[in-house]
């Protein structure tokens, strides 16, 4: 039984962990992702009256594969991207083929790849057509003009280079921060940003209290956050919330010396320290999924879930700084 479940934990057999298990993260290694999580976030952040869509300063935590999230960001008007992974993942020969990917899909306003080419993605949008409401002609001329586009592809490959030239242009490396691993020491980012983001990477954090706080800090007073949080097993276990099951101890060795690894927070978990943390939780979409285990079934430690945070296996969060 303990050797089956550490079989488990080693060998995650949902189709797609390819990327995880050849030494990548997921999903950022195609620009067609990018560009579709970059979308979903502005569209839920200007359907929820947050100002300013497109935002000038983007964060993003755990990037994965490739910066390209943020660059879609950058293509679609702001003007400085900071990255922040616990490991470097994203290389300048990837971040400049998502690059040209990108700008090819904003130069045709591609529609957002949506459900039938990302089924699993989230969080979901009820229309996939380009957000031209949101990002006019008038904005991408400017934000994808040649000269600029050059600057963010000579920002890729000289990251965290001082800042030159004006907010529009910032320069040669203006554009770009990349930290992998990140530490939150007097950081230059602190009030400054307007948007922090992240997708399935906060169930990754064991420790997430001061990352919470370090994102807080970074927020300008009426910034946001903007988080999909993956609540599954995500292939380490049969069932999709199988991974409660576990206990401790055995969930300790399966994550052996990995760098990060499931927190096996519930929903309730990140709500609550979220407003602990001093953010005012603006958006909370869980979605649900049939469970066929019942409390009884889960490790000590999980036995007192709600019946909400047993069948929630994902949500996706949005929250300002007050
Ligand atoms: C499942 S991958 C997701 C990558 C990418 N966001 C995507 O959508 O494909 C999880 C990412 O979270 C990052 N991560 C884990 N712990 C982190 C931490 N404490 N701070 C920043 N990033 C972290 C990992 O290094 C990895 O890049």
């Amino acid at each position: 039984m303990i050797l089956g479940q550490l079989a488990m934990g080693i060998f995650p057999y949902v189709p797609g962990l390819h990327g995880v298990l050849s030494g990548g993260t997921g999903g950022t290694n195609e620009a067609r992702y990018c560009y579709s999580i970059w979308l979903r976030h502005l569209v839920h952040a200007h359907r929820s009256g947050l100002t300013p869509v497109p935002p000038a300063v983007v964060a993003e935590l755990g990037p994965g594969d490739s910066l390209g999230v943020g660059i879609a960001a950058l293509l679609s008007g702001p003007t400085r991207y900071h990255a922040l992974d616990a490991v470097r993942y994203a290389s300048p020969d990837a971040n400049t083929r998502i690059l040209n990917e990108l700008v090819e899909l904003f130069e045709q306003r591609a529609d957002i790849p949506g459900d039938k080419e990302y089924p699993r993605v989230r969080p979901r949008l009820d229309s996939y057509r380009f957000p031209s409401s949101i990002l006019s002609d008038e904005l991408l001329s400017t934000s994808l003009a040649h000269e600029r586009v050059r600057a963010i592809s000579r920002a890729i490959e000289n990251p965290n280079g001082a800042a030159e030239g004006n907010g529009q242009n910032p320069g040669r490396s203006g554009f770009l921060t990349y930290h992998a691993p990140w530490k939150d020491d007097n950081s230059p980012m602190t009030s400054s940003v307007d948007t922090v983001m992240s997708q399935s990477v906060l169930q990754n954090i064991s420790d997430l209290r001061p990352v919470l706080s370090a994102m807080l800090k970074w927020l300008r007073p009426g910034g946001i956050m903007s988080h999909e949080i993956d609540l599954s097993a995500i292939g380490r276990a049969r069932e999709w919330n199988g991974h409660w099951r576990y206990p401790a101890l055995l969930w300790r060795l399966m994550r052996g010396r990995r760098p990060w690894f499931l927190s096996r927070r519930p929903h309730s978990a990140y709500l609550a320290m979220m407003t602990d943390t001093g953010f005012r939780v603006t958006l909370d979409l869980p979605v649900r999924r049939a469970s066929v285990l019942r409390q009884q079934d889960l490790a000590s430690e999980f036995r007192n879930m709600t019946d909400d945070d047993l069948t929630t296996c994902s949500v996706f969060v949005q929250a300002v700084r007050p």
